[in-house]
């Protein structure tokens, strides 16, 4: 998606891909910067420790906990966070809504990027949040952590993945949002118990995977329900990226077809 972004743009510059050992984020950005990088995307397991291993920290980034994003300025390190304002864009982009507007279940908000859209979500005006986790006992700082980053108080009620708690959580909210890895083998278990889904709802994988639908968009459809899946949140995090380093719009068709491409190439 950078690639033909950077083309489109006629910026003469490459996005390439390079592995980092866990424990070496800083040493490796100190090498992007003497090694004239613009920027640099940070994926799983690195989000936490680039957080440390940057000179300032946006605050949007402070406060989700988590950077995924460099630019790199003068010589100097930036660090971003786009899962909160990507996932905003991409809803606004799937169902035309605002998240403010909507009552929203999140399914893995234990996690990094679930705590991401958790306290995104909460800062944009959201004020009707249920957190599901597998592991429960993530969820109590979780909303600790949420009441305290918002003055208003939003009604945030904690929720088991057991099928009768989902199901009872599913009749009373817009808004589903899978932000758990489940989905992305094809062999994994349902996350959702059978026909809990409506058609008025709007569903949420966020999940990306090139040998077709998961079980939740299956589900979704089937229902008859609006649903978006990870490659949208993907194409919306990489035109923030972009913007972060270029300070210019991005050209989002490029990056779109761009992404479209790569996935055909990967599945075929
Ligand atoms: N589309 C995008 O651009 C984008 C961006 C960010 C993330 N993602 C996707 O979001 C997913 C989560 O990423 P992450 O960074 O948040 O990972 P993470 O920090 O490792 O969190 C994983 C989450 O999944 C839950 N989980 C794992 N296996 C489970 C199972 N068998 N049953 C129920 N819950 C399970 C974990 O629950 P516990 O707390 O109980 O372990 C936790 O809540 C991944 O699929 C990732 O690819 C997509």
């Amino acid at each position: 998606m950078h690639n033909p972004a950077l083309q489109a743009c006629g910026i003469d510059a490459q996005y390439v891909r390079v592995q980092v050992p866990v424990g070496s984020v800083k040493e490796a950005f100190g090498l992007f910067v003497k090694q004239g990088f613009i920027g640099v995307n940070i994926t799983i397991p690195h989000k936490f420790e680039a957080l440390d291993a940057v000179d300032v920290v946006d605050q949007l980034a402070q406060q989700l906990g988590a950077v995924n994003t460099l630019a790199i300025r003068d010589g100097k390190m930036f660090g971003y966070n786009t899962d909160g304002p990507g996932f905003l864009r991409s809803v606004k982009e799937a169902f035309g809504a605002e998240i403010k507007d909507l009552r929203v279940l999140i399914i893995g908000a234990g996690g990094g990027a679930g705590r991401a859209v958790a306290v995104q979500s909460v800062l944009a005006g959201c004020r009707d949040l249920v957190l599901a986790n597998r592991t429960a006992s993530k969820l109590g700082p979780l909303v600790k952590e949420l009441r305290e980053a918002t003055p208003w108080q939003a009604r945030l009620q904690t929720c088991s993945l057991e099928s009768h708690d989902l199901a009872e959580h599913l009749a009373n909210v817009d808004l589903i949002v899978n932000a758990t890895s489940v989905g992305m083998k094809a062999e994994d278990a349902p996350l959702l118990p059978a026909g809990s889904l409506e058609s008025r709802h709007l569903v949420y994988d966020m999940v990306y995977r090139t040998t077709g639908p998961t079980d939740i968009i299956q589900q979704a459809n089937f229902a008859g329900a609006k649903h978006a899946d990870g490659m949208c949140l993907l194409l919306h995090q990489g035109a923030i990226s972009f913007e972060h380093w270029f300070d210019q719009p991005a050209p989002l068709e490029a990056m779109r077809a761009g992404l479209l491409t790569a996935g055909d190439s990967r599945a075929a």
